[in-house]
């Protein structure tokens, strides 16, 4: 049986694994510029987060119909489930789907069509987060957030992702605070490829509560302080973050460094397709990368409890504290 965790940083386009990218591009009669799945891993090889995102967006064209939402995400929560993921809150891109004529209604009630049932189904609870493309206009991300209201009781708050560098968090005060004024929780990927300064302005500008990545932190001790004593949660992507070319390889990885200072961090899969590995394999790879001991996986799932959006649910958070606490290591 493995840990129980929640994961908090999972985009779910990300989760397109190449099998099912070609069975909808047969579906929907799209023509995939890849021969088969092996050429198409062959194209996973990348420089850096924008050349990933090329692909990340030209793979979406398969996504069509609410059917393809519903059964991508089937297939993830299947896949989570079997890894330990008892909630899931997940990402989701509505722009670069609005931006090809499918429309939110399509993409909400495909996704809705699986998470609203995963608890029975998967035995995973799970929440919705919408994001917007930093990258794109912050007048489209008011567009964006405005065409969601219908949607609003099955979406539990906003994100910022894309390509980082050149688009501050800044860029999207006015819709933070228009999300706010809505009740919805805020995070914010920061610090990823871009510098600290964008962590803080995440913290200070957008008011986000929790750091979607947030590694390069460690490069300024006063906001490494400030996260410690404000107990911000960092959502880590490490098999993500070898593969964008954010460290080196997973020995370098800062995660002992930032347990070491005290940061809540917890460990996640971002692009899972894409990256390697589901939420359980990268607990795996830290595990062997960087020799994490007993102690410090059970409170990185711990974390991942704490750290989730189930405010309106404490009774279900403790439940899935008391699953980590209860758990014998093999
Ligand atoms: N979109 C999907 N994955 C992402 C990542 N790791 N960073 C920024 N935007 C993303
Ligand atoms: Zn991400």
């Amino acid at each position: 049986m493995p840990l129980p965790k929640a994961e908090l940083h999972l985009h779910i386009e990300g989760t397109l694994e190449p099998e099912l990218a070609f069975e909808l591009a047969e579906r929907n009669g799209v023509k995939l510029p890849y021969a088969d799945t092996d050429e198409l891993r062959e194209a996973y090889r990348f420089e850096g987060l924008q050349s990933f995102l090329n692909l990340y967006y030209e793979l979406m064209a398969v996504l069509r119909t609410e059917r393809d939402f519903e059964d991508l995400a089937n297939a993830y929560l299947a896949r989570a489930a079997a890894q330990g993921v008892r909630h899931a809150e997940i990402f989701f891109d509505p722009q670069a789907h609005t931006s090809r004529g499918v429309g939110m209604d399509t993409v909400v009630e495909g996704l809705w069509r699986a998470l609203g049932s995963s608890e029975d189904n998967h035995g995973v609870s799970t929440q919705l987060i919408l994001c917007f493309l930093r990258d794109e206009s912050a007048e489209l991300a008011l567009e964006t957030l405005e065409s969601a209201r219908p949607y609003l009781d099955r979406i539990v708050g906003v994100g910022l992702d894309s390509a980082e560098v050149g688009h501050p968090p800044v860029k999207f005060r006015e819709v933070y605070e228009a999300a706010a004024a809505l009740g919805l929780r805020r995070v914010a990927h920061a610090g990823e490829e871009g510098p600290p300064e964008y962590i803080t302005q995440a913290l200070d500008v957008l008011g986000v509560k929790r750091v979607d990545h947030g590694l390069r932190c460690m490069e300024d001790p006063a906001l490494v302080e400030r996260l410690v004593r404000d107990r911000i949660p960092l959502t880590v992507c490490p098999l993500s973050n070898v593969r964008l070319r954010a460290v080196d390889t997973l020995a370098d990885h800062p995660l002992p460094a930032m347990l070491d200072a005290g940061l809540l961090c917890t460990v996640n899969s971002d692009d899972p397709a894409y990256f390697g590995g589901y939420a359980g394999d990268n607990f795996h790879a830290v595990r062997d990368a960087l020799g994490l001991s007993k102690d410090r996986l059970r409170a990185l799932a711990r974390n991942s409890f704490v750290a989730s959006f189930l405010e309106h649910d404490e009774e279900r958070r403790q439940r899935y504290l008391a699953e980590v606490e209860a758990y014998a290591f093999p």
